[in-house]
């Protein structure tokens, strides 16, 4: 019978190679492809010391291609929790070294576990993957595990946050468990994600595409909007996850986490009175306002590099976590199209999942017009940010600073979508449309008739300017429950926040609504 002091070293040889993945050869070449190991991302994501690993012994059970002879236990991927300025998160960090990280049955079976007692004690998943998909020699249990996988990031969606990390190829099916997670982070030249690589594209298609113009991060951060936040090292990207998860309360029942701000909540601020250009088609950067009204400037933006005529992010006011939807007015004069409606939508959805009061900035000219636009459905996209915004009973707040034009008045976040307190500086403009548009249409005969068509024009447009380009109109109606002083705007949102504390909403009973997709 072995003593008690020789099966304690037999444990620690057991832990030893677990954590040696799949060996040292494997572990120096991770490293000379500039990557971290599965390991040292977990140390870097979570607070020093807090890491516990569940199934490190676990091993795969396939015995085809040989592969019986290489048992690497913990089988390809480190599970377990930890925390997070000590709040507690489940994790999962895919080994590449082990059969490239690929994913078996067992690996599958890990996730699952850490994934099910995420939702059953209520705390985010976080997934760190760097995976060649599925295990070859798995052949369909392989497939199965994945299917298992998605199946529980879609019950988990909307209970639990879900954070993905994308540090190494992430390809076929698999990168659909990402894509059902709230957020992608991609690192510039580490990550890529495709459903089919390069080689398949070509044969296809014949198109020559390298491994990041088709699936890295700048294609998924810019141009699919499949990643909502890109960084330059795999550092910095796990830097971001914990910011991330700072603003995020632990599930859909928890409150997000306030944090004691040294910012006053009574300071006004005086450069919002000159922020708005003298000309109403003048562009100025929205990043100024909302930086100006949040708790220390802070500001973490989601989605920056993709459809950025619309801003996305978090940030707090008077230390309440907030979701802040914003027109850009120096991309596209702030129009909302496609991409731009999809992004805002995806966000506040996010955001009414949990419990994080949405800030709206509006300066909007309306929806961008174009055959691509109507060709490509910006009817039944432009309807998901309308639905999401109707759908959400978090706190909403608006503030209008300039223009709230036709249709894109009505969806964002206004009074009669249930937007709770409603704002608008006096540059407000709230109307069908602006000035010249409406005269070219309300007095095409006159102007072209008139003796000078152009001063007819400039009569014609004063006189529909005092009439509507203003906020009066909608506040005489109680569609603004006030307008405000600009450099007033963070102590009036501070205020409205914290009357809405005790905010009830709800929505009617149903299986759930069907967002137009
Ligand atoms: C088993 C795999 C593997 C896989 C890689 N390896 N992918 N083992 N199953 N899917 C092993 C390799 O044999 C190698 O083992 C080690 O991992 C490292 O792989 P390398 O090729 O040397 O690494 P690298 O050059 O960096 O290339 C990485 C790679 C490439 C681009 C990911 O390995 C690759 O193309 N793999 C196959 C990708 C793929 O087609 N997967 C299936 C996708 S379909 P040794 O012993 O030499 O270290 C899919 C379906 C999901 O996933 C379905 C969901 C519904």
């Amino acid at each position: 019978m072995p003593q008690p002091r020789e099966l304690l070293e037999q444990l620690h040889r057991r832990q030893a190679l677990a954590e040696a993945g799949g060996g040292p050869a494997r572990l120096a070449q991770q490293h000379k492809k500039g990557k971290l190991t599965a390991r040292e991302r977990l140390d870097l994501l979570l607070d020093e010391g807090s890491f516990v690993e569940l199934d490190r012994f676990v091993t795969h059970r396939s015995t085809e291609f040989g592969i019986d002879a290489q048992i690497y236990p913990g089988d390809g991927v480190v599970t377990g929790h930890g925390r997070i300025d000590g709040r507690l998160v489940y994790v999962f960090s895919q080994d590449f070294t082990v059969f490239g990280g690929s994913l078996s049955e067992t690996h599958a079976a890990k996730i699952c576990k850490v994934m099910d007692l995420a939702v059953r004690n209520g705390a985010p998943i976080i997934g760190l993957n760097d995976s060649g998909g599925a295990r070859i020699q798995e052949g369909v249990a392989s497939l199965g595990g994945y299917a298992d996988i998605f199946l529980r990031n879609t019950l988990a969606s909307g209970v639990v946050p879900q954070l993905s990390a994308i540090l190494g190829p992430c390809a076929g099916g698999a990168v659909y468990s990402p894509a059902i997670t709230d957020f992608v982070f991609m690192v510039r030249g580490v990550s890529h994600m495709f459903v089919t690589g390069p080689n398949v594209v070509k044969t296809v298609t014949h198109e020559d595409v390298s491994f990041d113009h088709l699936g890295g991060a700048d294609t998924h951060g810019g141009i699919s909007g499949v990643a909502h936040f890109v960084r330059e090292s795999e550092p910095e990207c796990l830097g971001a996850l914990r910011e991330l998860v700072g603003y995020l309360p632990l599930n859909n029942l928890d409150d997000p986490p306030r944090r004691p701000t040294a910012d006053p909540a009574d300071r006004r601020d005086e450069a919002l009175l000159d922020i708005i250009p003298d000309s109403a088609n003048r562009p100025y950067d929205m990043h100024d306002v909302i930086r100006r009204v949040v708790d220390d400037g802070g500001w973490l933006e989601v989605q920056q590099g993709f459809a950025e005529n619309i801003l996305t992010g978090f940030a707090r006011l008077g230390g309440q976590p907030v979701g802040v939807v914003a027109n850009q007015p120096a991309v596209l004069a702030g129009v909302l199209d496609i991409s731009a409606s999809v992004k805002a939508a995806r966000f506040i959805r996010f955001c009414d999942c949990f419990n994080l009061p949405v800030v709206t900035f509006v300066d909007v000219p309306g929806f961008l017009p174009g055959v691509a636009q109507e060709h490509g459905g910006i009817i039944r996209h432009g309807a998901k940010l309308l639905y999401a915004y109707c759908e959400a009973t978090v706190p909403k707040l608006t503030v209008i600073t300039r223009k709230a034009y036709g249709g894109a008045y009505d969806v964002m976040s206004s009074k009669h979508i249930r937007g709770d307190v409603n704002l608008a500086w006096p540059t407000a403009e709230i109307a069908v449309m602006g000035a010249k548009g409406a005269v070219e249409i309300l007095f095409r005969e006159e102007i072209a008739t008139a003796a000078d068509g152009a001063a007819a024009t400039a009569e014609r447009i004063a006189e529909y300017t005092e009439k509507f380009a203003h906020p009066y109109a909608a506040a005489a109606r109680g569609y603004i429950d006030d307008v405000i002083d600009p450099r007033d705007t963070r102590p009036r949102l501070i205020e409205a926040l914290g009357t809405l504390r005790t905010k009830r909403d709800r929505n009617p009973p149903k299986k759930h609504g069907n967002i137009p997709l």
